[in-house]
């Protein structure tokens, strides 16, 4: 079994998608092992999104990411790293393949609906950044 964390972001949860996203990802048999919404401070999304702090998008990113609130998960399934990503479709809804939720969900680039994890050890930061093992049931 392999976790990986994933977000609904701002522009899904404000047009109520977040129960046909959930449908998507508990029909495809992953265990939504954790969630919650939130409202993101400024902060924590630039420590969330550290790894992009030099790109040219960071800050419209991370203001994005704290115009409205999110709702974050635990997901758990075999390769649910990649998994996730399949489901997610293209980070860019433009290059998504039908059938996936940025396509047919996401608006832009930047409000393309959801996040995951890209590497185990991006999962394990990602998780803990957000969730106590207490909070975590599999
Ligand atoms: P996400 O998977 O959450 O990881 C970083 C986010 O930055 C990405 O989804 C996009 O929504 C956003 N982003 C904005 N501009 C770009 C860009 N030029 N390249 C990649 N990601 C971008």
């Amino acid at each position: 079994m392999e976790r990986t964390l994933a977000i609904i972001k701002p522009d899904a949860v404000e047009r109520n998608l977040i129960g046909k996203i959930s449908e998507r990802i508990e029909s495809k048999e992953f265990k939504i092992a954790a969630m919650k919404k939130v409202a993101l401070s400024k902060n924590q999304a630039e420590n969330f999104y550290h790894v992009h702090r030099e790109r040219p998008f960071f800050n419209d990113l991370t203001t994005y990411m704290i115009s409205g609130p999110v709702v974050l998960m635990v997901l758990e399934k075999e390769n649910a790293i990649v998994g996730w990503r399949e489901l997610m479709g293209a980070t860019n809804p433009a290059d998504a393949t039908e059938g996936t939720i940025r396509k047919d969900f996401a608006i832009n680039l930047e409000k393309n609906s959801a996040h995951g994890s890209d590497s185990p050890e991006t999962a394990a930061f990602e998780i803990s950044f957000f969730f106590s093992q207490t909070e975590i049931f599999s």
